[in-house]
């Protein structure tokens, strides 16, 4: 048994954030199911939002998001968000993080979807997750311990309050890690559908082990799709980062068509759930869907990633129009947690993506993730270095012995992304969604609540359990929710129903396990 301080899930900026503004008053270990590296935020493109410019105010960052979240939001949490989100940005730059600058030495600053300024800082041209995320790691990693490839699979609970988690690694070997302070930060769930813009690895797991502890969840119904994935042959193959329509580019059709024309107001800037759902029924009128480059001037400078995308699937930029489609890139909900992370579940924490704080409403702004991940990983550990520390309780024998098992045989990745991108995608009816909840029920034991013994299954198989748990989490929220918001879109309820859904109305699941 390795017992720490505090144990980060997750490698992602939110959790190395915390475990920087903790890790020299507490013995600190991260847990992460691959590489360190393998993490939404090394892929992150666009930029961090903050209202750095005189011409720009964090009054107006704060509108954005809540006219972005479609005022679900909690108020408070984007309050801080911005508010805090300015001197976060600067702090790092004056630590030495190389954000892009103009000739004079100012940071230049994009724009992107429904941001009323120019507003996004970024780093690398359009590599501003790796390069903020690899800052911070080589900032910690002396004083931090790093677990790699490691799987948590279950929270260690005793009396209502999390005392650690147990993990497991390819070779079958389990493992127990006690902690007074456990913080999930293993990001939502981009691998429950087909197409998305997520690492591989992002399976839901953080969510699916607080759930099945008894953790309150909410507002999973909210998916982002973001609208431009390099699309070829079929296949979402990269994120094409919204800061290249910031930059002038524009979607059309295979006839040249400007698709996002009398669409909206802010045309192809729209927020990301207007654009995505106008490609897709692009998409559906069997048109093909593409972003025309040719405003922007020096592409592959500005751009290098992309670039690098491109070539590596064979596609050549040079033809000014590159094939888009959406993919699933942002949950919106995630583990119900206060502004310091706190979850229903004593001396258990949620930051970042597997966090819901509310901040992000129904929809997140663009370029708010990485912001969301610096000063929420921040304020968390803020609120653990000022927490009292107790000494864990020790519980020495397996916690799982009991548990009825699985009898079912587990379905696939592939039938599951299916099944979610087909019937719980970018638009949903009442029909699709019970067709896919009672596919999803059919591995749902109703005695065991998908509780099974972290021994018997691979971590391939736990990630498949993980992922029905999730898309299950989403399917039963999208059930309940008679309404389009955001991120979710009911074709039987198309309009915001304000008078039944009152703002930042929450669908929260918590289950009581048996
Ligand atoms: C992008 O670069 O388009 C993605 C950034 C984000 O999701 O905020």
């Amino acid at each position: 048994m390795l017992q720490s301080d505090v144990i980060i899930i997750g490698s992602g900026l939110a959790a190395l954030s915390a475990a920087y503004h903790l890790c020299h008053q507490k013995k600190v270990t991260i847990i992460t199911k691959s590489s360190w590296k393998e993490s939404n935020s090394m892929l992150a493109q666009g930029g961090i939002a903050a209202a750095i410019s005189e011409k720009d105010s964090w009054q107006s960052h704060y509108s954005d998001t809540l006219v972005a979240g479609c005022n679900h939001n909690n108020d408070e949490a984007v309050e801080k968000l911005v508010q805090n989100g300015i001197t976060e940005i600067l702090e790092w730059f004056h630590k030495g993080l190389q954000l892009d600058c103009d000739e004079e030495g100012n940071l230049c600053l994009g724009k992107e979807g429904a941001h009323e300024h120019h507003r996004i800082v970024h780093a690398g041209g359009d590599a501003t997750g790796r390069e903020i995320t690899k800052f911070i790691y080589n900032l910690i990693k002396q004083s931090v311990t790093i677990v790699e490839n490691e799987m948590a699979v279950q929270l260690l609970i005793n009396n209502g309050s999390c005392y650690g988690v147990m993990t497991k690694k390819e070779t079958g070997e389990i493992k127990k890690y006690i902690a007074a302070k456990t913080i999930i930060a293993t990001g939502g769930c981009g691998a429950v559908y087909g197409h998305t813009s997520n690492a591989a690895v992002i399976t839901g797991d953080g969510i699916a082990m607080a759930y099945r502890a008894g953790a309150e969840i909410a507002d999973m119904e909210f998916i982002q799709f973001h609208p431009t994935m390099l699309y070829l042959d079929g296949a979402c193959v990269g994120l094409v980062s919204e800061a290249v329509r910031g930059e002038g580019a524009y979607l059309v059709n295979q006839f040249d068509e400007r698709i996002m024309q009398n669409v909206h107001p802010q045309e192809d800037l729209a927020p990301r759930d207007v654009v995505s759902r106008t490609i897709f029924y692009e998409m559906k009128k069997g048109n093909q869907v593409f972003l025309n480059i040719s405003p922007i001037k020096q592409f592959e400078t500005r751009f290098p990633s992309i670039t690098a995308l491109c070539r590596e699937h064979h596609f050549d930029i040079n033809s000014g129009k590159i094939p888009v489609a959406p993919g699933m890139h942002f949950l919106m909900g995630g583990i119900q947690t206060n502004d310091v992370g706190e979850t229903s579940i004593k001396n258990l924490f949620a930051v970042g993506e597997a966090a819901c704080t509310g901040v992000h409403g129904a929809n997140r702004l663009a370029s708010n993730s990485l912001l969301e991940g610096l000063v929420f990983g921040r304020r968390l550990a803020f609120h653990l270095v000022n927490a009292p520390f107790e000494i864990p309780f020790h519980h020495d024998e397996t916690d799982l012995e009991n548990i009825s098992e699985i009898t079912f045989v587990l379905p696939t990745k592939e039938e599951i992304q299916s099944i979610m991108s087909t019937f719980v995608g970018i638009t949903r009816t009442e029909e699709e969604l019970a067709h896919a909840a009672k596919w999803l029920e059919n591995y749902k034991d109703s005695s065991s609540f998908w509780q099974f013994n972290v021994k018997n299954f691979t971590i391939s198989e736990i990630e498949i359990i993980n992922m029905l748990t999730v898309g299950w989490l989403i399917t039963t929220s999208a059930m309940m929710r008679s309404e389009s918001r955001g991120g979710h879109f009911r074709v039987d309820y198309p309009l915001c129903d304000d008078s039944n859904w009152l703002k930042r109305q929450l669908v929260r699941i918590k289950e009581e396990m048996q």
